[in-house]
């Protein structure tokens, strides 16, 4: 059996709040990733499927028993203020103290309501990301981003709280369900598109090997996507007031998608299908507005096409909605909806300065494309 390739490592630099990403497979039970850890009170926040699958590893590795852990039910429903106030009545019957770490083992809704609680929990303790979906491991797990939903809105109580560590292990991804991993493909997609053109070519040579789970390059999608990620969270970690920093990039094909969410309930959708379909439709607006050529525009579809996902709206979605729901985006300024768009593949660009009629060409292109319902 051929030698299995050494972890590698990253870092994002943000001064003392700066952190390592540990990425490879097999690095979730290997205790030199939790070195920094040492002697530290630590407690687990998982749920339920990813706890059957390898909260024991994880337990073994950190010398942690089951009672050091809250395992919450699985699904996005879940990330709520309900369940945040239980892990912290939970961490505080525990008395874990300042010095205390929280390790948040799972995918995004794991890793923003455990890193929400970490954030609030006598105003702020240390966390640990251990992101079990390909989706967390690229994008949710680095940033800082945490989170709770409200009945009012998705995301819309929470905090900036980086965590002190990352531990991606890529082998896990072997047990998701292929929706799921396609849907973290196309957070990978994105990145390519938005500001890394040789990962978009590598991607174009290699999908079929990515949807394939090949070790090697799923850990060089992984690396490449969190260095793009670090580079622009220590440019602009807080994601600048005014939307035009470089974080807001990072949103590339989300006005799009969200408004796919909104509509189908957050129930039919997974949120990466959705930025799969918002990317191909990103790309055509560009391409409309003479941004993009054309060809490249396609090479985006074709992408998100073999990565499994959706290039079509939902059955009977309208132009008409997406209008509605775009008009809702928390990037809407003085009106006017902002979008990241391509100025070429690993080029991205925020504008409020496009001719509406080319997005309404977009929408309908698009919704014309929907199958019936
Ligand atoms: N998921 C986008 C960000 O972390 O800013």
């Amino acid at each position: 059996m051929p030698a299995e390739a050494a972890p590698r490592e990253l870092r994002v630099e943000l001064g003392e709040r700066s952190y390592p990403i540990r990425i490879g497979p097999h690095v979730l039970a290997d205790a030199a990733s939790y070195q920094s850890l040492r002697g530290r009170p630590l407690r687990v926040v998982t749920d339920a499927n990813v706890a059957a699958l390898y909260l024991e590893p994880l337990l073994a590795t950190l010398g942690l028993s089951a009672a050091e852990t809250f395992v919450l039910p699985p699904g996005e429903s879940n990330k709520s203020w309900a369940n945040a106030e239980r892990v912290l009545d939970w961490l505080l019957a525990a008395r874990l103290p300042r010095d205390g770490v929280l390790v948040a083992l799972g995918g995004g809704v794991v890793g923003d309501l455990a890193g929400f609680c970490a954030a609030v929990y006598q105003r702020g303790i240390d966390l640990v990301q251990v992101p079990t979906t390909l989706l967390a491991q690229v994008d949710s797990s680095v940033g800082g981003k945490t989170a709770v939903n409200h009945a009012r809105g998705k995301n819309m109580i929470g905090a900036f709280h980086q965590p002190r560590l990352v531990v991606a292990d890529t082998a896990v991804l072997g047990s998701l369900p292929p929706r799921e991993l396609a849907a973290g493909l196309a957070e990978v997609i994105k990145c390519g598109l938005l500001g890394d053109a040789p990962l978009f070519a590598r991607l174009e040579r290699e999908m079929e090997r990515l949807v394939g789970l090949d070790p090697e390059a799923v850990a060089e999608a992984v690396e490449r996507c969190c260095l793009l990620k670090s580079r622009i969270v220590a440019a602009d970690e807080r994601e600048s007031m005014d939307g035009g920093g470089p974080r807001a990039l990072l949103n590339l094909g989300h006005t799009f998608g969200h408004a796919v969410e909104t509509h189908t309930g957050y129930t039919q959708w997974l949120h990466g299908e959705a930025v799969g379909l918002g990317l191909c439709m990103a790309a055509d607006l560009s391409a409309r507005l003479g941004w993009l050529a054309r060809s490249d525009a396609d090479r985006a579809v074709a992408l998100v096409r073999r990565a499994g996902l959706p290039v079509k709206p939902p059955p009977g979605m309208t132009p008409a909605h997406f209008r509605e729901l775009m008009a809702r985006d928390k990037k809407v300024a003085g009106g006017r909806i902002r979008l990241v768009l391509l100025r070429a593949i690993g080029e991205a660009a925020m504008t409020a300065d496009f001719d509406p009629a080319q997005l309404e060409q977009t929408l309908l292109a698009f919704c014309a494309a929907a199958p019936a319902p």
